[in-house]
């Protein structure tokens, strides 16, 4: 697609046509919770069960090796459009595994007492949890550096406080609650300065800006599909060399192993150490399927549309009486994704009125209760728009917003 063309891309989406139970046409703005999926992915998960159902990596016969050819070949595609080779590319249930991975794999087997990790106020739980257990169970020592609450960013003057020994850095791409994109090359050369590794939770950033994995200089970028126009279910972990080679077992079992006895066995090397049992092969085709359609969209012009649409949301709720914003779309990056609350409506009761709009939004702690405390909030209302939102969508929004705010919020 040469121009941006949101009737083009949005009539690549059957669910974006819903008519909802009661008469609204579906806006859907909870793209940071899960994206919609296009005909293409649908297509191509569907034709795998009706045509090829197979497992892969194991039978001898014809659906088998088809079966293993298109996992294959959806690894080649991906690792190819995260500008990194296929045997760096771990598929995981998603992102949540692939922090996980690193902290079993990796990091039980690098870190020791005392090595310190730097997460930050911003982080999802996901990239949180995994480091608080390990910390119980080895004594690493967490660092978390806190956000500029003026700017809605993070506090980069703390930040360089917190890296003096630190063993790994952990930091998000793009925050879910917030929309900010991070100053993440900035913080992958202080990182790499001070002797740290670095992960990059790229669950959000993923789906709007192209992430290279090799010139990102990243030890660990960790992906979900379904944020991004492929399916539920899959994920992946982009792993430096060096640190692929540090990692011991995450998962156990078969498919993993070069030869197992009644007395111990032998572990395969590389990225086959890190994925066990049947592969996720519906899913790996259907991820695939999302990046070979995802490749088509000029990922500049995406941004321009979705911070175009992000403006004009977030003037139009500045004028609207007792609402408080919590993102800044205007920042450079920034995902389209705003939090806010009204002062006198709960949050849950302002997501049920909207959603009689047919507005499709997110509320609650969007996993990120660490954020929510330095927000000194207990929760959120969140629109996180993508690339077939529109306008008209926009203009709905506000419309239904400002009438329940008149009506409720007196
Ligand atoms: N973490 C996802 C969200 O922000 C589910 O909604």
């Amino acid at each position: 697609m040469s121009m941006y063309d949101v009737e083009e891309i949005r009539s690549d989406f059957p669910i974006l046509g819903r008519i909802l139970p009661n008469g609204k046409p579906l806006v859907y703005f909870d793209n940071a919770a899960t994206s919609q999926k296009p005909n293409a992915v649908i297509d191509a998960m569907s034709t795998y069960y009706k045509t090829y159902n197979s497992n892969a990596h194991r039978g001898a016969h014809t659906l088998a090796d088809e079966a293993t050819t298109a996992l294959e070949d959806a690894r080649e595609s991906i690792a190819a459009f995260f500008g990194a080779t296929p045997s760096n590319l771990i598929y995981t249930s998603g992102t949540t595994e692939a922090i996980n991975l690193v902290a079993y794999a990796w990091a039980r087997k690098n870190l020791a007492e005392g090595d310190a990790v730097v997460l930050t106020e911003m982080e999802h739980h996901a990239d949180i949890v995994p480091w608080q257990e390990l910390s119980k169970e080895i004594g690493i020592e967490l660092r978390y550096v806190p956000l500029d609450l003026e700017k809605m960013s993070l506090d980069m003057e703390a930040y360089k406080h917190a890296l003096p020994g630190a063993a790994l850095v952990c930091v998000v791409h793009t925050s879910n609650v917030l929309g900010t994109r991070n100053p993440i090359e900035e913080i992958i050369a202080l990182a790499k300065a001070s002797g740290a590794r670095t992960l990059i939770d790229a669950a959000q950033g993923a789906s709007h800006e192209r992430i290279n994995f090799e010139e990102l200089g990243a030890d660990f970028v960790t992906l979900s599909a379904h944020k991004m126009a492929g399916p539920t279910g899959i994920g992946g972990l982009l792993i430096a060399n060096d640190a692929l080679a540090q990692c011991g077992p995450f998962l156990t079992g078969g498919q993993m192993i070069r030869s197992v006895s009644t007395d111990g066995s032998v572990y395969r090397d590389g990225a086959a150490l890190l994925e066990t049992g049947t592969p996720r092969i519906a899913e790996a085709i259907g991820w695939g399927a999302a990046i070979d359609w995802l490749s088509k969209i000029d990922f500049d012009q995406m941004h321009d549309h979705i911070k175009a649409l992000a403006m004009m949301a977030y003037e139009g709720m500045r004028e609207i009486d007792g609402i408080t914003l919590y993102s800044d779309p205007s920042r450079p990056g920034s995902s389209g994704t705003i939090s806010f609350l009204h002062e006198r409506i709960a949050s849950d009761d302002l997501a049920m009125l909207l959603n009689e709009g047919g507005i499709a939004l997110r509320t609650g702690q969007h996993c990120a209760q660490p954020l929510m405390d330095a927000l000194g909030v207990a929760s959120t209302n969140r629109i996180s728009l993508w690339l077939y939102n529109t306008e008209e969508e926009i203009q709905s929004f506000l419309t239904h917003l400002r009438m329940v705010c008149e009506r409720f919020g007196a």
